[in-house]
C-alpha cells in the first residue's frame, strides 16, 4: 500500500510538470488519483489541458521513471534491509562471541582452580604420608636398636649366668684352673670356640667334653649372644 502511494505521488509530480505550472490542484489531485498507467492518460485526455500526443509522450516516460523511481526505491530499501541485517548479524556474532569467550573464562578459571586445589591436596598428603612414613621409619630403627642391643646384652648376660661359676662374673677365672679367661677374648674367636664344643671337636685342655655339655642345648643365636656378652666382659 505504501509503495503504491510513493508511486501515485510520483506520477503527480511528474504529470504535474509534463501539464505545465497552469496545472490545479485538482488536476493533481487527479493525477494523484491515477493509480495505474491505463487510468493515468484517460485522465489526462479527459482534462483537455495537454495535446495528446505531448501527454501520451510524457506519460510513457514518466511511467519509466515511475518504474526507474521504484526499481531504484525497491533496490535501497533491500539494502538498507540487507545491511540493517548484516548489523544485527554482526551485533549477534559480537555478542555470542563475548558469551563465549566468558564462558571460556569462566571454564578455564574453574579447572586453574581444580587443578591447584587438586595439586595442593597431593602435596599435602604427600608430605603427611612421608612425615609418617619417617616416623615409623625413625620409630622401627629405634624399636630395632632397642631389640638388638636387648638380643645382645641381655640375652647374653642371662645365658651366661650359668658360666660364670667356673668362669667368673668378671670372665678372667681360669675354669677348672685350666681353661684360658674368656674377657679379653674376641666375639668371634669365642663364637668359635663354643660351636667346636658343640660339634665335640675342641678340646683345649682336655675337657671339651665338660664344655659340650654345656653348650649342646644353645641354639647359633645364643651362642652369639653369649660370645658378644663374654668380649665385653
Ligand atoms: C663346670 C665348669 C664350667 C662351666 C659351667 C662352663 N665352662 Fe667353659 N670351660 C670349662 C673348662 C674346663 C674349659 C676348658 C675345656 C677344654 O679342654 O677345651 C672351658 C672352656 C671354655 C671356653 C674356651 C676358652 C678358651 O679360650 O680356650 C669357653 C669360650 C667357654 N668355656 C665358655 C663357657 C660358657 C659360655 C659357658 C656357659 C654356657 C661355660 N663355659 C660353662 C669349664 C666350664
Amino acid at each position: 500500500m505504501k509503495k503504491l502511494t510513493v508511486l501515485s505521488m510520483i506520477a503527480a509530480a511528474l504529470l504535474l510538470t509534463a501539464c505545465g505550472d497552469s496545472s490545479t490542484g485538482a488536476e493533481a489531485k487527479a493525477a494523484t488519483e491515477a493509480k495505474t498507467e491505463t487510468a493515468a492518460p484517460a485522465k489526462c485526455a479527459a482534462d483537455g489541458k495537454c495535446g495528446e500526443g505531448k501527454c501520451g509522450g510524457d506519460k510513457k516516460s514518466a511511467t519509466t521513471e515511475t518504474k526507474e523511481a521504484v526499481s531504484t526505491a525497491t533496490t535501497e530499501a533491500k539494502e538498507a534491509v540487507s545491511t540493517a541485517a548484516d548489523k544485527v548479524k554482526e551485533a549477534a556474532t559480537e555478542k555470542a562471541t563475548a558469551a563465549v569467550d566468558a564462558v571460556k573464562e569462566t571454564a578455564t578459571s574453574a579447572v586453574d582452580k581444580v587443578k591447584e586445589t587438586a595439586t595442593s591436596a597431593v602435596e599435602s598428603v604427600k608430605e603427611t604420608a612421608t612425615s609418617a612414613v619417617d616416623s615409623a621409619k625413625a620409630a622401627a630403627t629405634t624399636a630395632t636398636a632397642a631389640v638388638a642391643s636387648a638380643v645382645d646384652t641381655g640375652a647374653g648376660k642371662a645365658l651366661y649366668a650359668k658360666c660364670a661359676g667356673c668362669h667368673g662374673i668378671d670372665g678372667k677365672t681360669k675354669a677348672m684352673g685350666k681353661a684360658a679367661p674368656v674377657a679379653g677374648q674376641s666375639a668371634a674367636d669365642l663364637e668359635t670356640k663354643l660351636a667346636g664344643y658343640k660339634a665335640g671337636t675342641t678340646n683345649a685342655v682336655g675337657m671339651g667334653m665338660l664344655m659340650k655339655g654345656q653348650v649342646a642345648s644353645m641354639s647359633d643365636e645364643d651362642i652369639k649372644a653369649v660370645s658378644a656378652y663374654m668380649a665385653g666382659l
